[in-house]
């Protein structure tokens, strides 16, 4: 049995005590959090609202809480309010003794490439910046795209773009020209800041090339802003193109902007995730719960304090580094690091010597790299005073109860808090999780809950799962930051999280809740591959398969990866008298490459005449999982159209692995 499976799970009975003598200084007590459930179960609005006001600068106070329309399946959070994102995350800091404080703290790919900005210099820079944005015409409400790699411009653009009330769409530099291309048609973005080159494991890898490509259809773009960061050579495309130091050193640039009064409503950036169909959704968060719920969870769930320096692996082109790099750490006026490279470049040490050079206090990572590092051996690990440590936590995919020990045993010295979250894009910040201090820790479970969050387990009829009982996870009262909508398109927002248990959001998650209100998460219930905690549409995949000339038909499942968590295995129909040899099987991972991303390419492909089938033409993916990983045993298959599928299937299963 594999250590990822689900079965190791189901039968973890390991607790952890957290440790006692953190507990005094600890931002939320066992006996403020009972007291905060106790408030958030009587009037979750009162809750909600009291940590708004406290959390936040509210240039005007709002009037409710929340606004809600359940038969649209609106809910505004904090109607009335104003504020800015960016003033709360620079401006009110330095008037509070923080200026001179470091606010980010950047340290690239090679060792010796570091930048630290404290707050006066952020807030100079995003100033400066939000000038340039001005200067070019771009005004409230307008999309930015952002395709640049983990450097401080990054950071400095979102904030520049939220100080002028522009919506932020940043696109994952590892995304190929096409996916690029899509998002940006998607937001109809008026301004795109890119960079020529990524640094990774020692590489450079081009950017400008994608940029040029994806613009030849993107008549939204005006110009584009670009940062040098590996120094390559590039076309520049005059009049369109122009360089990030020219314009923030124009003489015409002031270093102070104002920042812009934003309705608590207000859509405050754009971000795609994959769905089960095709098409990426562009999440759309709104400025007042998006940024509660960050600077809440950051305080409770991380026990962020002044004087921490926070450390999110996460790119920011995924949720995570959005929530915890920038937003979260950034509101509560903490240090905030952003990591340039990859875990195991130069040596596997390297998240192990950057918590030890800069004292990290909280860690928080995910499953794939501590798997990945774990595999390094903990010897590497051993060579470093982690004592700066206070925090560890993981997400974005089920963390396997051994690496869990691992973790915590080897960086967690067998005595921190080892937090594991669940949450999601749409929901913009943390959900369920332990908080650091109080009550036990289950290895491989989310834990409770937060206060003011409701969840619930529901079979496929609707009716509430017995505890230990495996079903749909649903989240059963609105919470600030959850998304807003799906950009441009409402109806697919309803259609998704909204009807098929009505009066819930689905979350397309599976999990249960054991007898003591542990939830654990079983991934995805719908068409939704999770690779290294990246989520993957299956039909993207498969439809970017479809696209290449030699391929009829593809279909495309996850099976379990003992470092990514999860990997894609493909089966693809070739036109007839093609070879079905390794050299199609490159050519078609390095399409999915160019197409999607090089996180999407298949692990394996296995060639196939037929897929099974139901009469109505409707691939039967349980059937096709489970031969992915040897599987003999098919359930109910008296719809297929042709059973005798199955069976070359089995075969030509065996020969590939
Ligand atoms: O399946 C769940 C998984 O990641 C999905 C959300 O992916 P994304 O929107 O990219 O956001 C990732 C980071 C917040 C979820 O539907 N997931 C997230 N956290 C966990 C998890 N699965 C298991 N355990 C977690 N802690």
């Amino acid at each position: 049995m594999s250590e990822n499976s689900i079965e190791t799970l189901m039968n973890e009975e390991r607790t952890f005590d957290p440790p006692e003598e953190m507990l005094e200084n600890s931002n939320i007590t066992a006996q403020q959090y009972e007291e905060a459930c106790r408030i958030a179960d009587e009037d979750p609005e009162k809750f909600w609202a009291e940590r708004a006001r406290e959390l936040l600068l509210w240039k005007r106070d709002f009037k409710t809480a929340l606004e809600s329309d359940p038969e649209k399946n609106e809910y505004k959070w904090f109607a009335g309010g104003r504020l800015n994102a960016s003033e709360n995350c620079l401006d009110r800091h330095l008037e509070n003794g923080k200026r001179n404080k470091a606010a980010l703290i950047w340290q690239g790919e090679p060792e010796d490439e570091v930048r630290v900005f404290t707050y006066h210099m952020l807030h100079r820079k995003v100033c400066r910046f939000a000038n340039v944005l001005k200067k070019m015409g771009v005004s409230k409400g307008d999309r930015v795209a952002i395709y640049l790699p983990m450097v401080p411009e990054l950071v400095i653009s979102m904030l520049a773009c939220a100080r002028i009330g522009a919506v932020h769409s940043v696109i994952f530099a590892g995304f190929s020209a096409v996916s690029l291309q899509s998002r940006i048609i998607d937001c109809d973005a008026k301004i795109l800041i890119a960079a020529d080159g990524v640094l990774r494991g020692g590489k450079t890898i081009p950017l400008k090339r994608n940029v040029d490509e994806a613009l030849f259809e993107c008549p939204s773009v005006e110009q584009v802003i670009m940062v040098k960061r590996t120094g390559d050579e590039i076309d520049f495309i005059e009049g369109r193109d122009t360089w990030w130091q020219d314009e923030m050193a124009a003489p015409d640039i002031e270093d102070y902007c104002k920042p812009e009064s934003m309705r608590s409503t207000d859509p405050m950036f754009i971000l795609h995730t994959s769905g089960s169909t095709g098409k990426p959704k562009g999440i759309v968060h709104s400025t007042g719960g998006y940024m509660t719920i960050t600077a809440h969870t950051s305080q409770w769930v991380f026990d962020l304090k002044d004087d921490d320096v926070h450390w999110c692996t996460a790119d920011i082109g995924w949720i995570t580094g959005h929530s915890y790099t920038v937003y979260g750490p950034l509101a509560l006026g903490a240090t905030t690091l952003l990591f340039e490279g990859v875990p195991t470049y130069p040596r596997p040490d390297r998240y192990w010597e950057i918590i030890n050079r800069y004292g990290v206090n909280i860690f928080y990572t995910t499953p794939t790299a501590i798997r990945s590092l774990r595999r390094e051996g903990s010897q590497w690990t051993e060579k470093y005073d982690l004592s700066t440590l206070r925090i560890l936590g993981s997400v974005g995919e089920p963390i396997n109860p051994e690496v869990w020990i691992w973790f915590h045993e080897h960086i967690g010295k067998g005595k921190l808090p080892l937090l594991d979250t669940w949450w999601q894009t749409e929901t913009g910040g943390i959900l369920i999780s332990p908080l650091p201090y109080v009550g036990k820790l289950k290895p491989g479970s989310t834990g409770h809950a937060l206060p003011g969050i409701k969840t619930a387990i529901v079979r496929s009829d609707g009716s509430e799962a017995s505890a230990n009982e495996g079903g749909h996870l649903l989240i059963t009262e609105p919470w600030p930051g959850m998304l807003c909508t799906i950009h441009n398109d409402d109806a697919r927002y309803r259609r998704t999280y909204f009807e098929r248990f009505p009066g819930s959001y689905e979350t397309g998650d599976g999990a249960r809740i054991d007898e003591d209100g542990f939830h654990w998460i079983m991934g995805r219930l719908d068409d939704v591959i999770n690779v290294s905690g990246h989520r993957l549409g299956t039909t993207e995949i498969e439809s970017a398969l479809i696209a290449h000339p030699d391929v009829t038909e593809a279909a495309v499942v996850g099976i379990p990866h003992d470092v990514k968590g999860q990997s894609v295995y493909a089966y693809v129909t070739l036109r007839s008298g093609l070879d079905q040899d390794d050299e199609t099987r490159t050519a078609l991972c390095n399409w999915i490459s160019e197409k999607i991303s090089p996180i999407a390419v298949p692990e394996a492909i296995q060639f196939s005449e037929g897929l099974p089938k139901t009469r109505s033409g409707k691939i039967m993916r349980r059937i096709l999982r489970s031969i992915a990983v040897g599987g003999t045993e098919f359930g109910d298959t008296s719809t297929l159209s042709d059973a005798s599928v199955i069976n070359d299937l089995i075969e030509g299963q065996k020969v590939l692995f």
